[in-house]
């Protein structure tokens, strides 16, 4: 049988299937004061339209790199949601920002991808894509005290460097350490089914004397 999730013409992921229940029961909480949420690297489009739809409050902005936004752009098609409008290209080295600054920010598995530089821009333009007082959260593995977290994490990492040796899990530390200088604290890490991890940052704004 066809499920929205399995169109056989577009890309899928298993991966995306079992975990966008856990993380939707995250983001309920976390996303609950936001109005709009940039996802970044939205890939198959799968958590785009299960997250759209589960939180009909806000207005999900998927976006990806050119090569993923005719099948991204299609599965939103499909889904027809009012919240969820056409994705964007928005390749973080190369793209400007949305016009309108977003009070979410959402990416999956996309730190271990990216290589490490390309991890620092991104946390380097968290202010320009985002709004004061917004809510940043990011799903994937990630290692602790510089440790990998399971075997199967140790294996991933291993196919991940032989695929490119710039990819990689990521160490928690250095992650928190690019968000805090941006103004990002960390407020929430919540295991994940299958050794990942569910960030939730928040942006420590100023607060002005009189
Ligand atoms: C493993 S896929 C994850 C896709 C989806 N978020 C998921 O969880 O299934 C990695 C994603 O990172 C995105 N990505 C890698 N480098 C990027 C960059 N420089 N700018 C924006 N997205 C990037 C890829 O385009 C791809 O969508």
């Amino acid at each position: 049988m066809t499920t929205e999730a399995n169109y056989p013409d577009l890309p899928f992921s298993q991966a995306c299937e079992n975990n966008k229940s856990p993380i939707l029961n995250v983001l309920q909480k976390a996303f609950t004061r936001c109005s709009t949420v940039l996802e970044i690297g939205s890939g198959t489009g799968q958590h785009a339209v299960h997250f759209a739809r589960n939180l009909p409050h806000l207005r999900w902005q998927a976006t990806d790199q050119p090569v993923y936004l005719a099948a991204l752009a299609e599965r939103i098609r499909r889904a027809a949601l009012p919240n969820l409008p056409e994705p964007l290209q928005l390749d973080i080295c190369t793209d400007s920002a949305p016009a309108k600054a977003a009070n979410g920010l959402f990416t999956a598995n996309t730190l271990h991808i990216m290589p490490w530089p390309v991890v620092e821009h991104f946390f380097s333009r968290l202010n320009e894509l985002t709004s004061d007082n917004a809510t940043l959260c990011i799903y994937g593995p990630f290692n602790y005290n510089r440790q990998f977290s399971s075997t199967s994490n140790k294996a991933f990492d291993q196919s991940l460097k032989s695929r490119d040796p710039l990819m990689g899990i990521r160490d928690i530390e250095n992650v928190r350490q690019l968000a805090q200088q941006q103004g990002f604290v960390l407020q929430q890490d919540c295991a994940m089914p299958a050794n990942n991890r569910l960030l939730c940052f928040a942006k420590n704004f100023q607060v002005t004397e009189a």
